[in-house]
Parts: structure tokens; sequence; C-alpha cells
């Protein structure tokens, strides 16, 4: 089955960038090497893209750190104009931006102008913070003394985005960076640079100046750019969403020049349903937090705990719930459930689902790729709920990042947080319950950065994202998120006559 829309649909054509951009000029690799672009849906290939490597990474630094002279001398007031002016351009432009995303990516129509409207918040939000940004006068023991405080930009920085959501973590760290006046490099995801070049070309229209805006495009020297970028003393800042295994990568590397990190790294969600529960709270809630994005999100409700005087209710009400889900390519009217973005994933996710059974766990529903009797050619796999499995299962240890419900059986409160804490990350986490008391002390008692109460999406512009453990540091969005990119300097005065 093709998609039933395509590039050609564009209203913009001039959003469909097939280069790198480097000081405000669309480039091609130094090297003249390219990589391809496929649509995961149908496996057929849509655009040709620069190869970048070193050389090219080191001319967006250079780039970026000559902005850095005068942009970090423009006022608040001016950088918050230009985001705001890119969010309206975002959201005047949804529709175009949607559909390069849902042809990249895979992730339905609908959930796509969902990430553009999720990205556009980030710049209406960080254009807020930009004037917000101060620092304290704090009293001090000796009398002829006064200290102050004020923060400053840290200067260039480095967004490394994920394929899952190219444009709204871009969006994300790049808000924050311009608010705070660093000028960027964003290093989009190889198999999803389409959107993030689009939104070069919104945020030049937006007005930021020459050099403030930087995107290296590899796919296949990707160990090589983020090399240069950790090791580089001009950047100041690298932020990254993706896996811990890379993460850790870019720490080691990034300790050379010691330049200041923020690690979004892999989670392993706990979606725990207590007996007092609204099961069709709990269900809604799990759809979201499950479905979203074929399953493949950070914080993808990865173990399903439930209780067990809930139990047998909750699995029969989603299991119905999940068969009304319909799967295939993002641009079909009624789709829920799109392709994953890789072919290696439906391995990764039949490799879990396999395990799960040797660990004595039941397939309820799904449990195989799926093609529509021939009709699809994509990276699809039937929705699939298993349950069952003994505590040593992959499914348990680690994020399966697919459409695959994993539920597991517990009885009491104390046993469900200490199943829930039982692993080396923390990054969301989910509660179903209609006590106050329970939501307070289970909130309190598990090891993450975020916990959602009675819904399934953690995302909001306005709350601070990120983790605890092996998922990394730092927070994005939120008022936090703008203190990633600046340092605070003190100043002591001597007010003695
Ligand atoms: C992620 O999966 O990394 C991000 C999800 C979100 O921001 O909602």
């Amino acid at each position: 089955m093709s998609q039933t829309k395509s590039l050609k649909d564009l209203k913009r054509p001039d959003l469909f960038q097939q280069k790198g951009y480097i000081a405000e000029e669309w480039v091609d690799a130094a090297s003249g090497d390219t990589f391809d672009v496929y649509d995961p849906a149908t496996v057929e290939k849509i655009a040709t893209i620069p190869e970048m490597g070193r050389e090219d990474t080191n001319k967006a630094i250079q780039a970026a750190h000559d902005a850095f002279q005068t942009y970090k001398k423009t006022t608040a007031r001016q950088r918050a104009r230009w985001l705001r002016k890119w969010s309206d351009l975002c959201l005047e432009h949804a529709d175009d931006l949607a559909l390069i995303l849902c042809l990249e990516n895979g992730k339905t129509l609908v959930e796509a102008k969902g990430e553009v409207t999720y990205a556009a918040s980030f710049l209406e939000w960080f254009a807020g913070e930009a004037e917000r940004i101060h620092g304290e006068v704090v009293p001090v023991a000796n009398l002829n003394q006064r200290v102050l405080t004020f923060k400053q930009p840290l200067g260039v920085a480095a967004c490394l985005a994920p394929w899952n959501f190219p444009i709204a973590m871009i969006t994300r760290k790049v808000g924050a960076a311009l608010a705070a006046a660093c000028p960027t490099i964003w290093k989009p995801a190889g198999e999803t640079p389409l959107s993030c070049l689009a939104q070069a070309v919104l945020a030049k229209e937006a007005g930021f100046p020459k050099g403030t805006i930087n995107v290296i495009t590899t796919l296949n020297k990707v160990d090589e750019v983020g090399k240069a970028l950790c090791e580089s003393k001009l950047v100041r800042k690298l932020s990254f969403t993706g896996s811990t295994r890379v993460g850790q990568l870019l720490a080691a590397q990034c300790s050379k020049s010691l330049k200041k990190l923020s690690l979004e790294l892999g989670g392993n969600s706990p979606f725990i349903v207590f007996d007092d529960a609204k099961v069709e709270t709990a269900v809604e809630a799990a759809i979201l937090a499950k479905f979203r994005n074929s399953g493949q999100t950070c914080v993808t409700a990865n173990r399903v705990f439930v209780q067990d005087g809930i139990y047998d209710k909750f699995t029969q009400a989603l299991t119905e719930r999940i068969k009304t889900l319909k799967v295939g390519v993002g641009t079909e009217e009624g789709v829920f459930v799109g392709p994953m973005t890789h072919e290696r994933a439906v391995d990764k996710a039949m490799r879990h689902i396999e395990d799960a059974q040797k660990h004595g766990g039941k397939v309820i529903l799904g449990g195989k790729p799926y093609d529509n009797g021939g009709k699809l050619k994509g990276y699809f796999l039937e929705p699939t709920i298993i349950s069952g499995m003994s505590p040593e299962a992959l499914t348990t240890r680690e994020e399966t990042f697919a459409p695959v419900v994993a539920l597991y059986r517990f009885r009491t409160e104390a046993e469900v947080i200490d199943l829930a804490n039982d692993c080396d990350v923390g990054l969301g986490s989910f509660i179903i319950t209609e006590s106050i008391p329970r939501m307070w002390r289970v909130a309190e008692a598990l090891e993450v950065g975020m916990v959602g109460v009675n819904l399934g999406l953690l995302s909001a512009c306005e709350s601070p994202f990120g983790g605890v453990k092996m998922s990394g540091y730092g927070r994005e969005g939120g008022r936090q998120g703008i203190d990633e990119y600046l340092t605070v300097k003190s100043m002591l005065i001597n007010i003695a006559t």
C-alpha cells in the first residue's frame, strides 16, 4: 500500500531541503558524499542528503562561534520576538511539516501534526523565558561587601536530536539555547533529517542572525561528527537525546573539553494500575503511553504492572480497545499505529516477544510482523499484548521500543514500588489511582525524573523533562530548561568608604 500523500503535496516546496546548512548557506558535504532517506511505511527512497564529516562540522562550529560574538549582545526582547515568529511560522506551515515528518519517521499524519504543535510550544515557551533570565542580590556577612549574580550564555551549543521526535526535540533544545543567546549546531538523526532542515528554513525566515543556526547531516559518519563536536573547545554545551550507550560515549568524549552536558537517555517506564483505578482511565492512558509513535518513545509504558483485583478486568478492556486500533501507512485516514522507523526495530520486538514466551509469557494479542495480506511493505508489527513472563525476561529489563504491551501482576503497593525501582534507568513513570494519599506515596518513592498520574502523556513545554540514574541528567523544557545553556557569574563589591 502506498502513501495517500507525497512530498509533491507540500504547499511550500522549499521546505523540502536536501542539503546541510552552515552560516546561512545550503551546502553539500565537503567530501561530496551523500546518503539516502527512506519512508519506513513503504521502504521507498524519499531524499538524498549530504553525508557530512569533521571538516563540515568544524565549519559549522566556527560559524556559530563567530555569530556568538554579536548574538550574545542581542536583547532578550529581540530573541523572544524571533522565537515567537518562528513558533508562528511552524503553526502556519504545520501541514507541510507534519507531512515531511510522517514520511521520514512513519508516525501518522495526525500524530505528526501533534508533534509540530508540541515543537512550536517550546519556541513560544522559551520566548517567555528569554526575558526572565536574571540573577540575584545575596546578603553577605561582611557589611562592607555586596554579592550579586548574573547569568550569561555559555556559547556555542550542539543539539543532537533523535529520530523518534525529530522536530520537537530540536525545538526543545534549540529554543532554550537561542533564548539564552547561544548559537546552535543541529545534528538530526540520519533517518530523519528532513523535518529538521524544514525547521531551519523557518528559523531563518523568523530572522535569526547568520551563524546562529547550522545543520550538520550525517548517517554513516555520526561517530566522526559527534567526536568533532565533543572535542571542540569552542562548543561549550552539548545536549543529546538517545540511548544510554551513546550518552555514555558522548560524556566520555566531552570529558576532554569539559563542556556542559544534558543527556536525556533510555527509559523503562513502569505504568502502574492500582485496584482503585477507573478501568476506562487506565485503558485510555495505557493506549496513549504505549502506542504513541508506535511505542517508540523514551517514556513509553514499558512495564505495565496491574494489581490483582483489577487485573482481569483491565486486561480484557485493554485487549478489546487495542483490537480497534487501525495499523497502516501514516497518511491513510483513521490509522492509529504506523510502522516502526527501522527494520531492526521489528527484529528487536520479535526477539523480546519470543524471549518473554521462553520465560513463561503468553501472547494474548498480536505477536507477529504485520503486512495486511501482503499490502504493506514497511516495518509494521501487530499491536501486541504479552503477559505472565518472569522478571528475567527482556521485556522487564530493556526498552522494547515497539507497540508491545508487557503485563505484570502485583499484589501490594510496597511490592510494586520495589519492582518498578528494580532497574538501572529512571525516566518516566505512570500511576493510575483514585487515591490521593497513594498518589503522593508512590510518586515520592519511584526513582524516576517524571511521574504521570491518571494520564498517559508526560509531554508539556511547561514541565521539566529528564531522568535520574542511567537515564541521564539535565532538564529540558520547563523553567529549568534555559539554565542548561547559561552560566552564573558572581560579583563581589567592596562598598567601604
Ligand atoms: C522522547 O521520547 O524522548 C520524548 C518524548 C516526549 O517529549 O514526549
